[in-house]
């Protein structure tokens, strides 16, 4: 049993989709969530800056007495998670490794041909790739970078004609291509869901990575002896290193939270 709050970070509101999964899994956590929004985008900058963004938001949920950290940021696992592995001796997780795992775990002997979907930086880092290869073997794997989609997503711009545009271009290479599965590697793309799914259609398996991470914290904390086990619903708090955004729009709706508003405190982790 350990009562501390689980830490979670991202560049702004994509790690929200994270927190819906965690949410569900482990109700009794309390949470402690940090939107990076003064720095957002993470995924058209260097693995370098990555880093240095990346280790002072772990450090900022370090100072609140987290048990572990959730990376709930496609950029920034695939960027940091070694170097923040290297530097914290807590217990951190990005959304990689679950989603891979998960996949070993139940594919059959066929070949799987799988689409990645992430930001540039995710894309260059060639990090599901490496992992897909080295832990599922027989895959095919088909990447795509859509840089466009983590912006809209922060403007509320997930159902309008703009994004089914953007949707429909950034599916291209995906049609016609008997993919089995396509991975969301950036937390922000679930909120494009739907559209994805008219796109390349309902045969293909939609990863939303949030809910594989999900999934393995419940079973880590739970092998280390290290959940919540308090008998009422665990509470949230949630810190912006800047107001200036549309973070309360788009995650209230996401979480369906009218008081999310008086949860959120600015904070400076410089
Ligand atoms: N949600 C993030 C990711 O999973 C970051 C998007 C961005 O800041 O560009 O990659």
């Amino acid at each position: 049993m350990n009562e501390r709050p689980i830490g979670i970070f991202d560049s702004g509101v994509g790690g929200m989709t994270v927190v819906a999964e965690i949410k569900k899994y482990l109700p009794y956590e309390d949470l402690i969530y940090l939107g990076d929004t003064k720095n957002f985008p993470y995924g058209d900058k260097s693995k370098e800056t990555i880093i240095k963004l990346a280790t002072k938001c772990a450090g900022f949920l370090i100072s609140q007495d987290v048990k572990a950290i959730v990376i709930a940021c496609g950029t920034a696992t695939s960027q940091a998670l070694d170097e923040l592995k290297r530097i914290y001796r807590l217990p951190i997780e990005g959304i990689v490794n679950p989603t891979v795992q998960e996949i070993a775990k139940n594919a059959i002997s066929k070949k799987l041909k799988i689409g990645v979907i992430a930001t540039e930086g995710t894309i260059k880092s060639n990090k599901w790739e490496k992992e897909l290869k080295q832990t599922v073997k027989n895959v095919e794997i088909i990447s795509k970078a859509c840089p466009l989609l983590a912006p809209m997503a922060e403007q509320g711009w997930t159902n309008n004609n703009v994004a089914k545009e953007a949707i429909k271009e950034y599916m291209k290479p995906f049609i016609n291509k008997k993919i089995d599965k396509i991975i969301l590697g950036c937390t922000h793309y679930p909120l494009f869901k739907e559209l994805i799914k008219q796109e390349i259609g309902n045969e293909v398996e939609i990863i939303n990575t949030g809910e594989k991470i999900a999934n393995y914290l419940q079973s880590f904390l739970q092998n280390q002896k290290m959940e919540n086990n308090k008998e009422h619903m665990g509470e949230c708090r949630y810190y912006l290193t800047d107001m200036q955004c549309n973070f309360i729009q788009v995650a209230g709706k996401l979480l369906q939270d009218k008081t999310l508003e008086n949860k959120i405190q600015k904070v400076n982790i410089e």
